[in-house]
C-alpha cells in the first residue's frame, strides 16, 4: 500500500466534523507553526519538500511563496483556487467534501507563513453544497479558536471566507479568479505584474490549489525532508488522481509519485484494469487539456522504460510522444472509444468556456468545433483535417492565458496520434449523424 498523507483518514466515520478531525491529530500543524515556527521557517520547509503546485502547472510552491512582495503597511492575501472545472478532475471536490478541516487547517498554516490576515477560498458555483460543508468547518474553526483574533494567544489573527463563483472554467485561471473575487467579470489579466506583486485588490497575493494547500499540513507536521523522501526526482510527495473512464474502479486515489502508469491502471489498489477486460486504447493523463496518448505511449517512454506517474516521466518525449501530469485528471479510454467524438466534446467545452478576450481563442475554438462537427457529420474533407491542425497551431501561445493552449493541445495530439481515425470519417459511410 502506498503512503497516504492527505487521504490517510478519509475513511474515518464523522471525519467531516471538528471533534473527529481534531481527535485524529487535526490542527497540529497550526499549533506547531504558530507556537514554534517563524513564517520564514515554514516557507523554508515548503521549499525543502519540493512540493509543486497541484492546480496543473506544477510550479514549485516554496519558490512561489518566496516571490510574495512584502511592502510595509500593505495587506497580503492567500487565495485558495477551488474552481476545479477541468473536465476529468474532481479530486478537490472529494478532499473538500470528505475532509474539509484539512483545507481549513492548511489555509491557516499557509496564511500564517505568508503573513496574510484575510484569506479566501474561491469555489465554483456548481460546488455549492461543498461550499456549505466548508462554511460549517470554518464556523467550527472559529468556535474553537483556530480563526479570528489572537489565535492560540499568539497575537496572530486570520479571517477566512468562502466565495462562490458563477461556474465558469476561466475563473480557475488565477488572474480571472482574482477579477471575479473582486466582483468583476472573470477575464484573465495581462501578466506581468504577477499576483505575487499585484494580485487581489492590487495587493501581493498567493493563489494556490486546494491540494497544494492541504499538502502544507503534512509538510509542517513531518518536515519538508520527510515529504521530499516520497516520490521520484522533482516529483515529490503524493498526488491525488481523479480516475475516470473505462476502468473497473473509478474514483480519487492518492498515489506516491513515481509508481508506474501500468500499476495505476491495472492494479487492484487503484483502477483495477479496463472495464469488461477490453483493450486500452488511449489515456488523457492530466485533465482534458493535456495531450492524449495512445496505449503504447502512455505505458512506455520513447526510450522503452515503463512510464511513471510523475511530472518528468509523463512529459518524456515532449509533445511528439509525451504528455503532462497536469491536474491529475486521468481519463481512460477503451478500444471502442471514438477519439474524434471525444475530441468534439472537449472542443465544445473549450469554445463554450473561452472568455472571448483573445481572438485566436474566441474564434479558433469556434472554428475547431464547427470543423469537428462537419467531420463527424460526414461532410468533412481531408483539407478540413489539415485546417483543424493549422487552426490549433495558431491558437497555441497566442493568448493572454493558457485556455487557448488547453483547447489546442487535445486537437493537436488527437490528430498527431490518431490521424487515420479522422480520415476514416472524411466523406465515409462510417460518419456519425447523431451528434449530441
Ligand atoms: C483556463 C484555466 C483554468 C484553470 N483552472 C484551475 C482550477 O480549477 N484549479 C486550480 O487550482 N488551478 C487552475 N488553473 C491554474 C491556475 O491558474 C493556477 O496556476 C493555480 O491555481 C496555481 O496553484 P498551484 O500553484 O497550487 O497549482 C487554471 C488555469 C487555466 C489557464
Amino acid at each position: 500500500m502506498g503512503k497516504k498523507l492527505l487521504l490517510a483518514n478519509d475513511h474515518i466515520p464523522g471525519i467531516q466534523s471538528y471533534e473527529v478531525y481534531r481527535s485524529n491529530g487535526g490542527y497540529q500543524s497550526v499549533e506547531k507553526a504558530l507556537k514554534n515556527l517563524k513564517p520564514e521557517d515554514i516557507v523554508e520547509e515548503v521549499k525543502k519538500s519540493g512540493l509543486r503546485g497541484r492546480g496543473g502547472a506544477g510550479f514549485p510552491t516554496g519558490m512561489k511563496w518566496s516571490f510574495l512582495a512584502k511592502p510595509e503597511g500593505v495587506p497580503r492575501y492567500l487565495v485558495c483556487n477551488a474552481d476545479e472545472s477541468e473536465p476529468g478532475t474532481f479530486k478537490d471536490r472529494y478532499l473538500m467534501s470528505r475532509i474539509p478541516h484539512l483545507l481549513v487547517e492548511g489555509m491557516i498554516t499557509s496564511s500564517y507563513a505568508l503573513g496574510a490576515n484575510t484569506s479566501y477560498i474561491y469555489i465554483r458555483g456548481e460546488y455549492y453544497y461543498v461550499a456549505q460543508i466548508l462554511e460549517k468547518a470554518i464556523a467550527e474553526a472559529y468556535q474553537n479558536g483556530w480563526l479570528g483574533q489572537n489565535i492560540l494567544g499568539t497575537g496572530y489573527h486570520l479571517d477566512l471566507y468562502v466565495q462562490v463563483g458563477g461556474g465558469a472554467y476561466i475563473c480557475g485561471e488565477e488572474t480571472a479568479l482574482l477579477e471575479s473575487l473582486e466582483g468583476k467579470r472573470g477575464n484573465p489579466r495581462i501578466k506581468p505584474p504577477f499576483p505575487a506583486i499585484a494580485g487581489l485588490y492590487g495587493c501581493p497575493t498567493v493563489v494556490n490549489n486546494v491540494e497544494t494547500i492541504a499538502a502544507v499540513v503534512p509538510i509542517v507536521n513531518e518536515g519538508g525532508d520527510s515529504y521530499a523522501a516520497i516520490g521520484i526526482g522533482k516529483s515529490t510527495g503524493t498526488k491525488l488522481i481523479s480516475a475516470s473512464g473505462h476502468i473497473k474502479k473509478p474514483g480519487v486515489y492518492e498515489i506516491e509519485m513515481g509508481i508506474t502508469v501500468e500499476e495505476f491502471i491495472y492494479s487492484d489498489e487503484y483502477c483495477g484494469g479496463i472495464l469488461n477486460d477490453k483493450k486500452l486504447k488511449a489515456v488523457v493523463a492530466g485533465g482534458s487539456s493535456v495531450p492524449i496518448l495512445p496505449a503504447d505511449k502512455i505505458l512506455t517512454t520513447p526510450t522503452g522504460e515503463k512510464r511513471l506517474m510523475s511530472y518528468e516521466s509523463l512529459a518524456e518525449g515532449g509533445f511528439a510522444s509525451g504528455t503532462m501530469l497536469g491536474s491529475g485528471g486521468f481519463i481512460v479510454m477503451d478500444e471502442n472509444t471514438s477519439i474524434v467524438e471525444n475530441l468534439y466534446t472537449f472542443t465544445r467545452f473549450y469554445h463554450h468556456e473561452s472568455c472571448g478576450q483573445c481572438s485566436p481563442c474566441r474564434e479558433g475554438t469556434a472554428w475547431m468545433e464547427k470543423l469537428l462537427h462537419k467531420i463527424l457529420d460526414g461532410h468533412g474533407t481531408l483539407a478540413d483535417v489539415d485546417l483543424l491542425w493549422e487552426i490549433q497551431s495558431k491558437i497555441e501561445g497566442n493568448t493572454i492565458c493558457p485556455l487557448g493552449d488547453a483547447a489546442a493541445w487535445p486537437v493537436a495530439s488527437a490528430i498527431r496520434h490518431f490521424r487515420a481515425e479522422f480520415e476514416s470519417f472524411v466523406g465515409s459511410s462510417t460518419a456519425k449523424h447523431a451528434i449530441h
